[in-house]
C-alpha cells in the first residue's frame, strides 16, 4: 500500500450520530413510498447500509449502480463511465441517490442527468460528504452528512486504490 493514514476525521459514533439525523429528515420528507435509493458503488455501500437500516418508512428499495471516475489516482480523470446500470425502472417513483463522496461534482452532475432522463417522480441526492472548495460542477444536494476540508479520506467505504474501505471511522490519507 502506498500513503499511510494520519488521522482520524470523524469518529464511528459521530457518523452514526449523523446517519440518524440524516434519517430522520428523509423519513420527513418522504411521508409515502416506496422511495428508491440508488447507491453509487462501491464507495457508497456502507453509508447505504447503514442510512437504510435507519430509516423506519416509508418502504425502502435498494438499488446499486456502479461509476467509475478516478481509476487509480487520487486527482479526477473527468471521465465517468456507467460500469453496472440500474435494473429497475425508476419511472414515477422517489429517488434518492446515495454517494460517499461529493468532491468536483462530475460525477453526481452526471448521474443526475442520466437518471432525470428516466422520469422519476422525484430525484434527489444524499453525500456522506462534502468537500466544497473543490467543487468544479455545481450539484444540488438534499441532505449532506459532514462538510469536509480540501484533504483525501479513507474508510467507511472510501478507498484509495481500493485499500482502506474496511475502516469504521473516516481519516486523512498523507502520501
Ligand atoms: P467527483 O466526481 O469529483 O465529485 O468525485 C466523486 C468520486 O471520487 C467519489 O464517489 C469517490 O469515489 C472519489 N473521491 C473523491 N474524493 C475522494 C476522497 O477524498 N477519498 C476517496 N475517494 C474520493
Ligand atoms: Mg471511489
Amino acid at each position: 500500500m502506498s500513503g499511510h493514514v494520519e488521522r482520524i476525521l470523524i469518529t464511528s459514533e459521530q457518523i452514526q450520530k449523523r446517519i440518524r439525523e440524516l434519517a430522520a429528515e428523509i423519513e420527513r420528507d418522504y411521508p409515502e413510498g416506496p422511495l428508491y435509493i440508488v447507491s453509487v458503488l462501491k464507495g457508497a455501500f456502507i453509508f447505504v447500509a447503514d442510512l437504510a437500516r435507519a430509516i423506519t418508512r416509508p418502504s425502502v428499495r435498494i438499488e446499486f449502480m456502479a461509476i467509475s471516475t478516478y481509476g487509480q489516482q487520487k486527482t479526477s480523470s473527468g471521465q465517468v463511465k456507467v460500469t453496472r446500470d440500474l435494473d429497475v425502472n425508476i419511472e414515477g417513483h422517489d429517488v434518492l441517490i446515495v454517494e460517499d463522496i461529493i468532491d468536483s461534482g462530475v460525477t453526481l452532475s452526471y448521474l443526475k442527468r442520466l437518471l432525470e432522463q428516466r422520469n422519476p417522480k422525484s430525484l434527489a441526492i444524499a453525500t456522506l460528504l462534502d468537500k466544497p472548495e473543490r467543487r468544479v460542477q455545481p450539484v444540488d444536494v438534499k441532505y449532506i452528512g459532514f462538510q469536509i476540508p480540501d484533504e483525501f479520506v479513507v474508510g467507511y467505504g472510501l478507498d484509495f486504490a481500493e485499500d482502506y474501505r474496511n475502516l469504521s471511522d473516516i481519516r486523512v490519507l498523507s502520501s
